[in-house]
């Protein structure tokens, strides 16, 4: 979205970033310092974040995709092997297996969660299944404890990607602290932002060790000095302003994932008219979600298309609403190079037809819901039911 359209008296938009005064004070402080680069706001945003995962480490980069991809590059997978994951997500999480070679194995989603169907898990294993690539979309947890005693009793790797769900939980152990290693994601449509970034969670020294490498052009860490390259690595560094405003959003996470449930909940009031209609993920009774997105999702007797006629006409009343996601195994890309075809993945065909993303951001008004709520209750009557 342009930022003109964005900041238009008439507009609603999807998402907006949460960023004070004391925040941009803090960025400014960075650039007054002089050290714009591997200083002291990353060391501080690394130690935040595995604080408030509960994790012995975390290593942030430059972008959610570059925190997945580290880690699955130093789980030293062997080329070609199979990774199970869920095709209902943003493109990067089944892309940066296509980086390192490695062959996506999409498993159907659960009807409820949109996550990945546990149940569906085991029967999808092959002898090339190495890994597990979980995604807890719209900061809905998977079911991580099902899925842990599942790796565990097949010796697979176990990855989270948790880029839309930082401050949830499962049985009251942090979303972060599941698997081998999560990865988050500060995008400015997320609930903490540094712009463009991420991190890493884990509890392994080595694969964390491993995501330092990878992150500063596989050099070693003992080499400072002299340019030792270990390894083939990228440059995924997190720069100074982006890792202090990290610092300052991550003071404040509780109050920025408070609003952003105030405003969840005001939805669900505004909306309780239209239940018949209209549904959303839940999670499961053990876990608790962080709200990343609001979505809703056309209920069943719609027809095809229905929901595409419902974003055209909100778009035009100046609603902002984005078709979260697409399937990936759908994505022309994945389509040319795997063969796969409508009616692979039912459950994640069928959701994703009939999912919309409705603006949701922390300082959403009751009267910016209320909005929505008006030009739902009068477009839903009219869209197209099947026959
Ligand atoms: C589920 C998921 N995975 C990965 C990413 C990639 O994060 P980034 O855009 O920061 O690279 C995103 C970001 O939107 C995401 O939502």
């Amino acid at each position: 979205m342009s930022k003109d359209t964005a900041h238009s008296a008439s507009t609603l938009p999807l998402a907006r970033p949460d960023v004070t005064s004391h925040e941009r004070e803090r960025v400014l402080e960075v650039l007054r310092s002089g050290r714009l680069s591997r200083g002291p706001a990353l060391e501080a945003f690394e130690t935040a974040m595995a604080d408030r995962c509960g994790t012995a480490y975390a290593v942030a980069v430059s972008s959610g995709t570059a925190a997945l991809h580290c880690i699955v590059s130093a789980l030293d997978l062997a080329p070609g092997a199979e990774v199970l994951t869920t095709p209902f997500s943003f493109v990067a999480s089944s892309n940066v297996l296509l980086y390192e070679d490695l062959r996506p194995r999409f498993v159907d989603v659960a009807p409820s969660t949109y996550a990945l169907d546990v149940d569906r898990v085991a029967g999808a294993l092959t002898p090339r299944t190495e890994a597990i690539l979980a995604v807890d979309v719209f900061g809905v947890p998977v079911d991580w404890p099902a899925l842990a005693t599942l790796a565990d009793a097949h010796d697979l790797r176990l990855i989270d990607d948790a880029c839309e769900a930082i401050g949830a939980s499962v049985r009251g152990r942090p979303i972060g602290a599941w698997g081998d290693a999560a990865s988050f994601g500060f995008y400015p449509n997320k609930q903490v932002t540094t712009g463009e970034g991420g991190c890493i969670t884990t509890d392994d020294a080595d694969l964390a060790r491993r995501c330092r490498a990878l992150r500063n052009q596989g050099r070693s860490q003992q080499s400072s000095g002299r340019m030792r390259h270990d390894r083939l690595g990228y440059n995924y560094r997190l720069d100074e302003m982006s890792a202090a405003l990290g610092c300052a959003q991550l003071d404040r996470l509780d109050t920025l994932l408070d609003r952003r449930a105030a405003v969840a909940a005001m939805y669900e009031e505004a909306l309780a008219p239209l239940a018949d209609g209209v549904a959303r993920p839940e999670p499961t009774d053990d876990a608790e979600r962080s709200w990343f997105v609001y979505v809703v999702r056309l209920r069943d007797d719609f027809a095809p298309g229905a929901r595409d006629q419902l974003m055209d006409r909100l778009q035009a009343r100046g609603i902002g609403c984005a078709p979260y996601f697409p399937p990936i195994h759908l994505q022309p890309h994945y389509r040319d190079r795997f063969g796969f075809a409508p009616g692979d993945f039912p459950v994640c065909e069928s959701v994703s037809a009939r999912t919309l993303a409705l603006p949701f951001f922390g300082d959403m008004t009751r009267a910016d819901v209320d909005r929505v709520a008006e030009a739902l209750t009068k477009i839903l009557p009219t869209l197209p039911r099947q026959p």
